[in-house]
């Protein structure tokens, strides 16, 4: 809508996990860089925690467009409020088995659990690597449920993981897998992702305008460094803002973004 007026290509601040307009952070480098070490070394888990709205999922979608699909079989299930059956035939759904059963029966998770063992032994023999992400971990607050999602490491070869567990979620995750031991102990890396800096807030902005096709100044140095203020630097709240923001100048027709606008939308958002 606003994009002619500012002369922008797409929409620059659309609150979607797009791979296209990562910016690398050292944070996000960081943590990217963690994951990725964790599925190329075939580790067993990995712990990627952040306040909300901070890019954990953008960072999971990121290291998936990253993997190479000859090398790697990927499952990312992004909605984890599942049972332990449900969860388990979710994953192993994901990795590619169409016969499995439909009904709950109690023989079903071993039947569930056999047919994951197989497609796992199978991506090995083939040279592939199976990773499995789970965005959202914190809502899993069964413990059960941790103590047989543990389980999945005990699929090994000769002392090597047949996959690698990702687990993704907001900071309570921490404390419910410190509590597992046993899972913990198994976690080759934690990484835990915190708002940007007001000087990251600025390259953010600046850097999502330019994949966006921006070709010209659009907000002024004060706004930026309202927008850092009224968000705390956490990009979910900054990409609201500055949407709000350039539908706002738009309306008014104005040739920059100032701090009077951002004062004006900022009410609109949420804390
Ligand atoms: N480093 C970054 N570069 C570009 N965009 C980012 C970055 N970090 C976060 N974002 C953007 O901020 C928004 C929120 O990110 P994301 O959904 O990945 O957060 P989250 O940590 O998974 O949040 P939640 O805890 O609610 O699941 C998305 O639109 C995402 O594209
Ligand atoms: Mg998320």
């Amino acid at each position: 809508m606003y994009e002619s007026y500012w002369s922008l290509e797409e929409k620059p601040f659309e609150n979607t996990p797009n791979p296209q307009f990562l910016y690398h952070s050292p944070q996000h480098e960081e943590g990217l860089s963690r994951l990725l070490y964790a599925v190329s070394e075939g580790k067993g888990a990995g712990l990627l925690t952040g306040v909300f709205g901070c890019g954990k999922t953008l960072l999971g979608r990121t290291l998936f467009q990253e993997l190479d699909r000859d090398v790697y079989k990927t499952a990312f299930i992004a909605n984890p409020f599942l049972s332990y059956t449900e969860l388990l035939m979710h994953i192993t759904y994901s990795l590619g088995a169409r016969d499995l059963p439909q009904n709950k029966q109690d023989v079903l998770v071993n039947v569930v659990l056999e047919r994951l063992g197989e497609i796992l032994e199978n991506n090995m023999r083939d040279g592939k690597k199976t990773v499995v992400v789970i965005d959202e971990a914190h809502v899993i607050t069964d413990r059960k449920v941790w103590e047989e999602l543990r389980l999945l490491l005990n699929f090994q070869i000769e002392n090597r993981f047949l996959l690698t567990l990702l687990i993704l979620g907001q900071p309570e995750l921490k404390e419910i897998i410190e509590s597992n031991k046993q899972f913990s102990q198994r976690l080759a890396v934690k990484f835990h992702l915190g708002p940007l800096t007001a000087g990251e807030t600025e390259q953010y902005v600046l850097h999502r305008l330019r994949i966006a096709g921006a070709q010209k100044q659009i907000f002024t140095p004060g706004a930026i460094a309202l927008i850092y203020k009224k968000t705390g630097g956490i990009p979910r709240r900054i990409n609201h803002i500055c949407d709000l923001a350039l539908f706002a100048g738009f309306g008014k027709n104005v040739p920059l973004v100032t701090e009077t606008i951002i004062d004006e939308v900022s009410s609109d958002v949420e804390d």
